[in-house]
C-alpha cells in the first residue's frame, strides 16, 4: 500500500511548512554544478504543490531563499534570481488552472526589480484562487521578520492606535508575515540537516518536525505523503498529558 492509502483524510495538516535544501549537493553527486540542482528543485516544487492540492492541504510555504543566501558567491545568488523569474513566470498559467494562490513572504523589497514586479503580478493573478495557498519565502528569516513585527507595534504605540497592554500573543501574530494562515502543524526539511535555519520561528513554536535524508531534488509527493503519514501517528500534547486528550 502506497502512503497516499494510509494517509487519514479527516486528520490532514492545514499547513505544511518546507524547507527545501540538499539541491548542491544532489548536482555534486552527479559532477554537475549547483544550479543544476536548484533546477531540478524546482520540479519537486511543482510536484509537491500538486500533491498538497490533490489531498485538500490549504497552506504550503516553502523555504525558497533566506536573507542568509545573499551570502552566496553573486554568480549563484544571481542564478537564483533568474530561476525565480522564471519560474513564476513559466508556472503562473498552471497555478491559475489547479486553482491555487500565490503568496510570498519576506523582505520582498530587497529581491531585484524585474522579481518584485513579476511576483507581484502572478500574486495579483492569483489572489481569487481557493484550493491552496502556496507561500513562497523569499529573502525570509524569522528574525527580520520577529524585528519587523516589533518595529510596527511600537509604532502603532507611538500613534496611539494600541496601548501596550493591547500587546499580547494575538496582536503579535497579527504583525507577522503569516498573519493570514493558521501555524504549520508539520514542518518538513529534507537533506538530512537539524535545523530550522532561521524560518518561521513564532509559528513553529509547536510544529511537528519531520527531517528527511532526501535531498530536495529527489522529493516527491510519495515522500510529503510519507511525512504526512508520520506525523498523523504522532500525539501532540500541547503541554498536556495523554489521559487529557480524546
Ligand atoms: C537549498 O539547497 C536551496 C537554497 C538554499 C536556495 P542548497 O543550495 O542549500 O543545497 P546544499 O545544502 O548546498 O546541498
Ligand atoms: C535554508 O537552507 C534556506 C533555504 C532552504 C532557502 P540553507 O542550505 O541555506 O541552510 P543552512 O545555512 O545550511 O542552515
Ligand atoms: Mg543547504
Amino acid at each position: 500500500m502506497g502512503f497516499k492509502e494510509q494517509l487519514d483524510i479527516n486528520k490532514l495538516p492545514q499547513h505544511i511548512a518546507v524547507i527545501m535544501d540538499g539541491n548542491g549537493r544532489w548536482a555534486k553527486n552527479q559532477g554537475k554544478i549547483r544550479h543544476f540542482g536548484h533546477e531540478s528543485g524546482v520540479l519537486s516544487v511543482k510536484d509537491i504543490v500538486e500533491g498538497c492540492a490533490d489531498i485538500g492541504i490549504k497552506y504550503l510555504t516553502v523555504y525558497a531563499f533566506s536573507t542568509e543566501n545573499w551570502n552566496r558567491p553573486a554568480e549563484e545568488v544571481n542564478a537564483l534570481m533568474e530561476l525565480l523569474i522564471s519560474t513564476i513566470n513559466q508556472e503562473t498559467a498552471t497555478l491559475t488552472k489547479n486553482n491555487i494562490r500565490l503568496n510570498a513572504i519576506g523582505d520582498i523589497a530587497s529581491l531585484p526589480q524585474k522579481c518584485i514586479d513579476d511576483l507581484k503580478s502572478a500574486m495579483e493573478k492569483t489572489a481569487d484562487n481557493t484550493r491552496c495557498t502556496l507561500t513562497l519565502a523569499l529573502s525570509y528569516s524569522s528574525k527580520w521578520e520577529l524585528v519587523t513585527a516589533a518595529k510596527k507595534l511600537a509604532q502603532q504605540v507611538i500613534d496611539q492606535k494600541i496601548k501596550i497592554e493591547e500587546i499580547d500573543e494575538k496582536s503579535f501574530a497579527a504583525q507577522l508575515t503569516t498573519f493570514d494562515m493558521p501555524e504549520p502543524e508539520l514542518m518538513i526539511r529534507t537533506s538530512g540537516e537539524h535545523r530550522v535555519s532561521n524560518f518561521l520561528l513564532w509559528q513553529m513554536a509547536y510544529t511537528e518536525l519531520y527531517f528527511t535524508d532526501t535531498l530536495w531534488p529527489d522529493f516527491r509527493r510519495e515522500d510529503l505523503f510519507e511525512a504526512i503519514v508520520d506525523y498523523q501517528k504522532r500525539e501532540r500534547r500541547f503541554g498536556k498529558i495523554s489521559e487529557q486528550l480524546n
